[in-house]
């Protein structure tokens, strides 16, 4: 009985690692086809990307409490989130009122933010 427990530590080990391996293999993520233009990236460059480009305070915030803090490759935002984040703030984010971006540019953003996983 003793003498078989290393061996069974050894293949929980082995099996950890193996789960390691799978999880850097899914954030090998299938690039997002790109169309020639899309206006939700252009507003979303004009609008948000000064904070949330590589370098801007919202992307820095966000690295605090998100895995991927860049809002561009995320793959669970859904368009009513990203909608409801920019018209009421959220946390440190001030809201982005309606003379700033409409509500149809605002929903354009909403949807190329939720691009990648799939929602209309
Ligand atoms: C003045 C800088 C600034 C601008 C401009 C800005 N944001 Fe943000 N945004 C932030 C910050 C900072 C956070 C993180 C808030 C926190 O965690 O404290 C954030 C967070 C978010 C989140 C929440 C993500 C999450 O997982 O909780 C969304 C969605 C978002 N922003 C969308 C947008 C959109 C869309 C625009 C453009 C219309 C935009 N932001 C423009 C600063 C900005």
């Amino acid at each position: 009985m003793i003498r078989t427990l290393p061996r069974t530590f050894g293949i929980v080990f082995v099996l950890a690692l193996a789960a390691g391996c799978g999880d850097v293999k899914k954030r090998d993520a299938p690039a997002v086809a790109s169309s020639a233009f899309e206006p939700g990236k252009a507003l979303y460059d004009e609008h948000c990307a000064m904070c949330h480009g590589p370098k801007g305070m919202g992307t820095g915030l966000l690295a605090r409490r998100t895995e991927t803090p860049l809002l561009e490759e995320r793959t669970d935002l859904t368009p009513d989130f990203v909608v409801q984040a920019a018209r009421m703030g959220i946390l440190n984010m001030p809201a982005i009122p309606r003379g700033e971006v409409s509500d149809p540019e605002l929903a354009a953003i909403g949807d190329y933010l939720s691009r990648s996983r799939g929602a209309p």
